[in-house]
């Protein structure tokens, strides 16, 4: 997947050209459809409405809360997050565009792509399950559940969902957070439990995340005065 985006870069300045144009052109006032027109240049990587794509990476951003897909984007632009293709296409793009394209993905619920197939073994798969829905006290890491939602459909308002995501997708975020390449709102609670997961933990969370089907209702559950187990700066309290 590496190298088909770096091969694609060059594609991807011209577009941006393009889009620039574009999305300085309209950026007031926007109809739904020239609203589709301005996401072309995000759905050829994350599907026409940002479903995500069954190439193994490119994640699902359909039906995120809008202030998490905004933190997202608001990363990308700023060094938060690093993956160039999309640095290119944000650069300059201001706020109140970004707070759009998000509102944008953030009403769509489209299918979610086919879960994972790949074979794995039942006592890896028995780990993550133990992991995301109880967490591992003896470790201090919290269940992923207690702030990804019982249904793991994310939190509103900046607490993504973690169904209908690729095992590759999951391991290489936990990876980044891990390694101090992802960034989220400080404090940085993603990154504190990052730390404390092995690799084996990694594959084992990852893999049976991406097995789980679509929920019945995929939208993320409403803010909850509940404490969380650890602060987060994108979820405030
Ligand atoms: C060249 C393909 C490509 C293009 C074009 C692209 N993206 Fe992405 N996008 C990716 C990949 C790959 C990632 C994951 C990067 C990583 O490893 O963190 C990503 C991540 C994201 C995320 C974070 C997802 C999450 O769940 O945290 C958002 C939001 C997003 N993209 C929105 C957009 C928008 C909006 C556009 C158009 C302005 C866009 N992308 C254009 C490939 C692309
Ligand atoms: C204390 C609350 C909390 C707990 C517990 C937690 N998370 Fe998160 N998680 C967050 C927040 C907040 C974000 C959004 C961070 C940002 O804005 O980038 C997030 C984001 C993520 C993402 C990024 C999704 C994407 O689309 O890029 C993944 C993957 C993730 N968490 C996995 C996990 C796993 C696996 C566990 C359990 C081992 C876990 N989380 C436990 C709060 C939590």
């Amino acid at each position: 997947m590496h190298r088909r985006t770096i091969g694609s870069s060059v594609l991807f300045a011209l577009y941006v050209m393009w889009s620039g144009v574009a999305f300085a052109a309209d950026a007031s006032g926007a109809m739904p459809s020239a609203m589709d027109e301005r996401v072309r240049a995000c759905t050829s990587c994350h599907g026409v409405q940002g479903q995500g794509l069954n190439n193994d990476y490119f994640p699902r951003i359909a039906g995120k809360p809008a202030d998490y897909l905004f933190n997202q984007l608001t990363a990308f632009r700023d060094g938060g997050r690093t993956y160039p293709p999309m640095g290119y296409l944000l650069a300059f793009l201001p706020d109140d565009y970004l707070r759009k394209i998000s509102q944008y993905f953030a009403d769509l619920q489209p299918p979610y792509p086919n879960a994972d197939q790949s074979n794995v073994a039942p006592a890896v798969l028995a780990a993550g399950r133990r992991l995301v829905t109880q967490g591992d006290p003896a470790r201090k890491i919290p269940a992923c559940i207690a702030c990804h939602g019982a249904r793991m459909t994310g939190t509103q308002p900046g607490i993504p969902g973690l169904l209908g995501l690729h095992a590759s997708y999951i391991a290489g975020q936990m990876g980044t957070w891990r390694s101090g390449t992802r960034h989220a709102l400080a404090p940085d609670c993603m990154h504190s439990i990052a730390v404390k997961l092995t690799d084996k933990d990694i594959t084992a969370v990852s893999s049976w995340l991406a097995r789980q089907p679509r929920p019945a209702d995929p939208r993320p559950a409403p803010a909850s005065a509940e404490r969380l187990p650890l602060a987060c700066g994108s979820q405030p309290q």
